[in-house]
């Protein structure tokens, strides 16, 4: 195909609206360390050799990646986050225990995003032969990560307190619910994390498994009769799937089409938590009725970069409406985690891809632009829905704290006695997902809090 595609207004706006120098700044962000993130969501365990990933471009991608946000100007611009609605209260918090910190309704809700990380001697509250649902590759533990103080922190907000996570209350507001956690690989590290806090005090039986690596599950807690479930969607709307093996290196994602394999399941769900981001920064192809509108990382199509910021917003903001248009009048939470940075700097295939044993300071690593791009869309889309009614969305800001922990990741470890083959051995590092346990956990002390909101 030789001639122009045409491009939907978003995305054009989108992508024109970039200055030159951040739309070089994420075409490198997305280019060059993207082959190994993309591996690694795309099939973390499957083939055991590395990707390749020329090493210039590796060494030169790091700094751009890591590059300080001088200014972060964000907050300014954002919408202050949505009043604790009363009726959503009511509608989802019957159970609702005393150790659960409500926020009264004259009072604003707490920015649980802006804060620092505080040592912590607690041990966590499950660890890696405690709880059956950690999957290998996150199993720091299990797989001999000798240092352990990255267990050793906790978020502390700016503002105001975020409560340990408390099972007991969790279980209680859990009662007779169902909890969803949709996405990509994201949402099934934080949906396995909560499943492990939670089985600290209660087992679940899981009752449900299907689709390649188990991306369709569910467990019910059956003293509590409260069920817990993870959907693979890793685009939130519908897509086809690259296969490398038959030479299809795109996604190709529908951004008119949902993805009913969780959408139409909605119904039965009480409160749903979305996590996508990552996987709109690999190879993609965006169609919007019946046309391509854009792509990214598509320079063998022979088509025009329009980046992924637009497809990502439209996915999150139709998604968002249709939800709202399907059930507004039904009593529901639909929580949306913010972008989860990634940590990779220097050589991939070195133990140091993500070598720190602390967290930052909050002076030491601001957002990237993408970081920040990526989060933002989420908060605008959210603020959309604010207080519209019986369905109530929310913004799991985890943006931040995340970036402030290198610390966290698997790195080499997420594969059992990485150096095994001796100190010099290649190995491959996650840098992406997080350790369990780990700051991952942290995630769900906020979600406790918006759920008990
Ligand atoms: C790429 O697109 C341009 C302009 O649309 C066209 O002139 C050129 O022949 C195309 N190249 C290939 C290899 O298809
Ligand atoms: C058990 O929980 C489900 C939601 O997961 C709910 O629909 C059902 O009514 C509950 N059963 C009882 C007996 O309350």
């Amino acid at each position: 195909m030789g001639t122009n595609f045409p491009q939907s207004h978003h995305l054009q706006t989108t992508h024109l609206s970039l200055p030159r120098k951040q739309f070089l700044s994420y075409v490198l962000y997305a280019l060059l360390p993207l082959a190994l993130l993309h591996y690694l969501l795309f099939n973390p365990l499957a083939a055991p050799k590395p990707p390749l990933l020329a090493q210039p471009q590796a060494r030169e991608a790091a700094p751009s990646q890591h590059r300080h946000a001088p200014v972060n100007a964000l907050e300014e611009q954002l919408p202050p986050p949505p009043p604790a609605p009363g009726r959503g209260g009511e509608a989802l918090g019957e159970t609702q225990g005393g150790d659960v910190s409500a926020s009264g309704s004259a009072s604003p809700p707490c920015d649980y995003s802006d804060g620092e990380w505080v040592p912590d001697a607690r041990p966590p509250l499950y660890d890696g032969t405690s709880c059956g649902t950690i999957k290998d590759g996150q199993n720091c533990m299990a797989h001999g990560r000798p240092d352990t103080g990255y267990l050793h922190w906790r978020w502390r907000p700016r503002r105001c307190d975020l409560p340990a996570f408390s099972p007991e209350a969790f279980l209680r507001w859990l009662r007779n619910r169902h909890l969803a956690f949709v996405g990509d690989s994201m949402a099934r590290n934080q949906g396995e994390s909560l499943l492990c806090l939670l089985a600290s005090r209660s087992r679940p039986d899981l009752v449900y498994r299907d689709g390649e690596e188990n991306r369709f599950r569910r467990w019910v807690f059956r003293e509590h009769n409260a069920t817990v479930s993870i959907f693979w969607s890793p685009l939130l709307v519908r897509v086809a799937e690259k296969a490398e093996h038959a030479g299809v290196r795109h996604n190709n994602v529908f951004l008119d089409s949902f993805d009913e394999r969780w959408m139409s399941r909605l119904g039965g769900i009480d409160a749903a938590v979305l996590s996508v981001g990552h996987w709109f920064l690999i190879p993609g192809v965006y169609h919007d009725g019946g046309r391509v509108v854009g792509c990214h990382d598509c320079a063998d199509l022979n088509r025009t970069e329009t980046a992924f910021f637009g497809a990502f917003k439209e996915a999150v903001r139709r998604t968002l409406a249709e939800v709202a248009r399907r059930h507004g009048a039904d009593s529901k939470l639909v929580a949306v985690t913010t972008f989860s940075p990634a940590h990779f700097e220097g050589d991939w295939d070195k133990a140091g891809a993500c070598p720190r044993r602390h967290p930052y300071r909050e002076d030491e690593k601001g957002l990237g632009y993408t970081e920040k791009e990526m989060r933002r869309t989420v908060l605008e889309a959210v603020a959309a829905h604010a207080g519209a009614g019986p369905l109530r969305f929310a913004a799991l800001d985890v943006t931040r704290l995340a970036n402030l922990r290198p610390d966290g990741h698997p790195g080499p470890y997420m594969r059992s006695d990485p150096f095994a083959g001796g100190p010099d051995a290649r190995v491959q590092n996650d840098c992406v997902h997080w350790c369990m346990p780990g700051p991952i956990d942290t995630f769900n002390e906020i979600l406790l809090q918006t759920v008990a909101g």
